[in-house]
């Protein structure tokens, strides 16, 4: 049995292979309404969430399966004092799979341990999101239609934004992939990121905090919103929140061909008039979300795909 905690618990290769079905499943949906009709998908979020739990879900019917879970701790048995281990026990009676989002760093991880069925890690505290990166990767590579090559921008909260550690985890396996890292001193990237993986990947980076000096030389600009709920305190992130504005004017110095990520939800970081630019490629990322996570059901449970 197999869990996703991390871009890293799939190969290059397994990669590849999920991104191509994902593309499959896009073109053709209908081929693939049926095969999890017998399945059941639990969604358990002890935080909040609106892309990658309704993602999950529609992934899931869509797959002809059914879903169940919950959407707060709140209403879960959590606010009782019982662990993710026992919860995942219990959820493995009713699921044949399931997707958690915890506050806590390590939660999925510890419950896919006590699990008899795979856990997908929705998104573990400031640490990881596995499968906001497969909609990522999924999105550069259909509309840049490769994978290397690329200079990359990763724009805002570096530091607690979890959607970049994965990106940059999955991205430096790739060929000739070049980073720009934009960020106040205080969100700069952690050090675990910088030094074990693009240091010892001898990867190409730049660390600099004027989005306008980096934005020529972009291929791909990954916005991110200031994460205000892993900051200690308000006045903090206060003066942090405004820090970055994409705005038309910026957009004027960037290549026609350079697109713009963003795994939403977008606070002030990008201004509304960007969204009619046709480089603006933040929506149709969240609907790659759902062909990458049908893509990724199918893979875990190893359903016998149709022809
Ligand atoms: C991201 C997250 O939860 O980390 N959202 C998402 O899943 N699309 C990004 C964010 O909350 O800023």
């Amino acid at each position: 049995m197999r869990h996703l905690m991390s871009p890293l618990d799939l190969s290059v290769d397994e990669l590849n292979t999920l991104l191509d079905l994902a593309s499959d499943i896009e073109k053709h949906p209908d081929k693939y309404a049926h095969v999890c009709d017998d399945k059941r998908l639990a969604t358990l979020f002890y935080e909040p969430s609106t892309r990658t739990r309704l993602s999950f879900e529609a992934a899931m019917m869509n797959l002809g399966g059914k879903v169940l879970g919950f959407s707060s701790a709140d209403s879960s048995s959590a606010t009782k004092g019982e662990s993710v281990a026992d919860t995942i026990r219990v959820v493995s009676c009713y699921a044949d799979i399931c997707a958690m989002r915890h506050p806590k760093e390590g939660a999925p991880l510890v419950a896919s341990m006590a699990s008899s069925i795979p856990v997908i890690n929705a998104g573990d505290g400031g640490h990881q999101h596995p499968t906001q990166t497969l909609t990522d990767l999924l999105t550069i590579r259909s509309l840049k239609g490769r994978l290397d090559n690329l200079t990359i921008g990763l724009c805002g909260d570096l530091k607690f934004g979890r959607t970049v550690h994965s990106l940059i985890e999955a991205l430096v396996r790739y060929t000739n992939v070049k980073f720009v890292l934009i960020s106040p001193e205080e969100l700069r990237i952690p050090s675990y990121i910088r030094e074990d993986v693009l240091k010892k990947n001898n990867i190409e980076f730049q660390e600099v905090e004027r989005l306008e000096d980096a934005l020529p030389d972009l291929d791909i600009l990954y916005m991110t919103r200031v994460q205000k709920e892993r900051f200690f305190n308000e006045e903090d992130y206060v003066r942090m929140k405004d820090f970055y504005i994409l705005d038309k004017q910026k957009m004027e110095l960037a290549k026609e061909d350079m697109y713009i990520l963003h795994p939403l939800p977008r606070v002030n970081e990008i201004a509304t008039e960007v969204d009619a630019d046709p480089r603006a490629a933040y929506f149709k990322q969240a609907q790659y979300g759902v062909y990458v996570r049908m893509a990724l059901i199918l893979t875990l449970l190893e359903v016998k795909l149709p022809c």
